[in-house]
């Protein structure tokens, strides 16, 4: 019997290529914008819209527009899948946001130089668990890594991502995880403790890895980012149905370029 293939890079960017993830993270840059917890850590975290930033994982666009809603002007924004980098570059120029620079790039293997960034960034986001989108931790860190490369000093970064720890029913299901793994019986696809790969009718197949609150603050420390500021989605703002809808709650990190 063929062994079976582990969750790669390449899974995850077919995967967002997909038409059903396009059509999805399409609409959401249309029509849902920026969530009011986003909003909210924005504008404390990047009070000068004169600053550059670097969106890294960006999407269709939905935080990319954002931003520019915001009087952002210096925004450099990609993603490593195409499909979504084309959908961003004309929505933006649908809203007369030309002045955005999109990129196909992947985070783990950003290069100042190969992608022609001007460099040092005053910022960067990585939004809605992008960073934990990518599979195994040495390649997660790698991100946070090329990431500091390109960002100056003092430079906030802010992402989010799940939380294994959220709620009582989390805990649970992942205390079930744990005896999966113990036994040898989880799904074969996964590449790490905390990974999850699965399917939703208007989304496509996600794979996303759930860590707790400690493999956070060690990759930050390892990555040369400074911890500032971690918080439940909940804790920031109460979001509409529309944005519940769209996303589950997530913890936000803000992390400084040490
Ligand atoms: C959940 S989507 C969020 C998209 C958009 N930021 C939004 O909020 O609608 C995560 C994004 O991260 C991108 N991504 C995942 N791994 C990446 C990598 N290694 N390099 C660049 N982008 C990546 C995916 O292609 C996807 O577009």
């Amino acid at each position: 019997m063929p062994a079976t293939k582990k969750i790669s890079a390449a899974t995850v960017r077919a995967d967002f290529n997909d038409l059903i993830a396009v059509v999805h993270y399409t609409r959401a840059a249309h029509k849902l914008g920026l969530w009011k917890s986003e909003r909210t850590l924005i504008e404390r975290f990047f009070p000068d819209c004169n600053a550059s930033l670097l969106e890294a994982g960006c999407g269709a666009g939905r935080v990319t527009l954002g931003l520019w809603d915001l009087g952002f002007r210096q925004i450099t924004a990609f993603d490593f899948a195409q499909d979504l980098v084309d959908q961003a570059r004309s929505l933006a120029i649908e809203r007369k946001a030309e002045a955005i620079q999109f990129l196909h790039a992947d985070a783990t293997k950003l290069s100042a130089k190969r992608d022609k960034l001007t460099v040092p960034f005053a910022g960067a986001l990585f939004m809605f668990n992008g960073l934990m989108q990518i599979p195994g931790r040495k390649y997660r860190r790698a991100a946070l890594t090329k990431l500091r490369a390109v960002c100056a000093v003092g430079a906030p970064l802010l992402f989010t991502t799940h939380d294994r720890d959220w709620s009582p029913t989390e805990r649970a299901q992942w205390r079930l995880e744990t005896l999966r793994w113990v036994r040898g019986d989880q799904d074969p696809r996964l590449v790490e403790f905390g990974d999850r790969y699965f399917s939703e009718d208007e989304v496509g197949r996600t794979f996303m890895h759930l860590p707790d609150r400690k493999e956070i603050l060690e990759d930050l420390a390892a990555t040369g980012w400074k911890h500032g500021f971690d918080a439940l989605r909940h804790d920031i703002a109460r979001e509409s149905a529309a944005v519940r809808d769209f996303s589950d709650e997530c913890r936000f990190w803000m992390a400084t370029r040490a």
